[in-house]
């Protein structure tokens, strides 16, 4: 039996790595007399691209801008159809809905959470368009799978990497040499935060000049070009844009945690490879499985529950969970269990199978550079409590 001893203050489910260094950066942006979009964007728009060893680099101000706009880009629209997971945030789905097309859901690998090449195949329609696969907590997509189904049926993919800075398939960085779009979240909890933000990374420069167009209002020049000495005050709305660029105080904060991204990768792998060791010994713990293709950059630790094997459900074990002072998380009620989707297409929980499986099963547990060694023992020690307590 496990000496497990209550600690008193709370282990929170996540909390952003921000060091003196991005405090600097933006106070020495707002000194600048530059606050908007100017050259802190401009350079980081750089250095990601770089960092991807990508040929552009849009900075937006979220990922469901950029997932938004990447559609945009190939006019897909009303009469249209784009696959997608359940298994992700709603933004995923909501930026379809939002393009006037429809999303169509296919179900998860369920080893991995990710989006199943196989399950795309069968809702392939001649109105597909698009396919977005979502790189699910850091885990990757079968990405090669998914392009040869793409191009035989000529289909655009735009890859929802919110989860996956970082993250690799076969060696090589989700991003870099993209025949689509991918697109980048720096929400707060993100391995690279700047509060709110995001990007979409691309080589096409098709893609590139016309989501410049459309993050900026459709404007034919940005601030920056128009108040700079010798810009224009003219300009031009090439079509009607959205106000979706990001500005320099979130740019100053992603410039510093870009160069820190490697010192605060090797904190959560270190985490994470802590965390397969010991829940790996559980027989009533699932915890999660890496394809050899992948590099995981675990953004999210999603462990699953055995529930056959303990007389407690998930809910339960979140409870037991946060009565022991641990905060914890679930990555994601799947989408079309959202009444808003309920509702318009008339899903039932148990059509997509291995989604509505994994869901009832998974807690998000805390990982992030910060956590102390002390504070990971206690996460493990708390599971395993409860585990032993609620084994059949
Ligand atoms: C898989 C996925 N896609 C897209 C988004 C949207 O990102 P953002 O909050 O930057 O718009 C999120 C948000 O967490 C997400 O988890």
């Amino acid at each position: 039996m496990s000496n497990f001893k209550k600690r008193e203050d709370f282990i929170p489910y996540n909390v952003p790595d921000i060091t003196d260094a991005e405090i600097n950066e933006v106070v020495d942006t707002l000194k600048s007399g530059w606050i908007a979009k100017g050259p802190r964007t401009n350079r980081f728009e750089k250095e990601f691209a770089a960092y991807l060893g990508a040929k552009h680099a849009v900075a937006v101000n979220s990922c469901t801008a950029a997932l938004h706009v990447a559609l945009m880009t190939q006019d897909i629209g009303p009469g249209d159809e784009v696959i997608t997971t359940p298994m992700t945030f709603a933004s995923t789905a909501n930026t379809i809905l939002h393009t006037g097309a429809t999303p169509v859901f296919a179900d998860i690998d369920y080893r991995t959470g990710c989006i199943d090449p196989e399950e795309i195949e069968q809702k392939i329609t001649p109105k597909t368009k698009a396919i977005v696969p979502v790189h699910y907590s850091g885990q990757v997509c079968d990405l090669d799978r998914i392009y040869d189904i793409a191009d035989q049926h000529g289909l655009f993919v735009s890859e929802d990497a919110a989860h996956a800075l970082w993250s690799r398939y076969k060696g090589r960085l989700i991003g870099n040499k993209l025949p689509g779009a991918a697109c980048y979240s720096f929400y707060a909890t993100k391995n690279l935060c700047t509060g709110d933000g995001g990007m979409l990374v691309t080589d096409d420069d098709k893609i590139d000049a016309k989501a410049r167009i459309l993050v900026g209002q459709g404007m034919s020049h940005n601030a920056w070009n128009r108040y700079a000495k010798g810009g224009t005050w003219k300009y031009d709305i090439a079509e009607p844009g959205f106000k979706y660029n990001m500005f320099d105080l979130q740019a100053a904060l992603g410039l510093v945690q870009l160069s820190r991204m490697e010192e605060m990768q090797a904190a959560r792998l270190q985490i994470a490879a802590r965390y397969q060791e010991a829940f790996g010994k559980i027989d009533a713990l699932d915890p999660p499985f890496v394809p050899d293709y992948a590099t995981h950059c675990w953004h999210l630790y999603v462990l699953r529950i055995v529930p056959e094997l303990l007389t407690i459900d998930r809910d339960q074990f979140i409870v037991e969970l946060n009565e022991r002072n641990v905060g914890t998380s679930v990555h994601f009620i799947p989408v079309h269990y959202m009444s808003a989707y309920k509702n318009r297409f008339g899903y039932q929980e148990s059509d997509f199978p291995m989604t509505q499986k994994h869901f009832e099963r998974i807690i998000s547990l805390p990982l992030y550079p910060t956590m102390t060694d002390e504070q990971v023992n206690y996460v493990i020690a708390a599971v395993t409590d409860i585990v032993e307590k609620f084994h059949k």
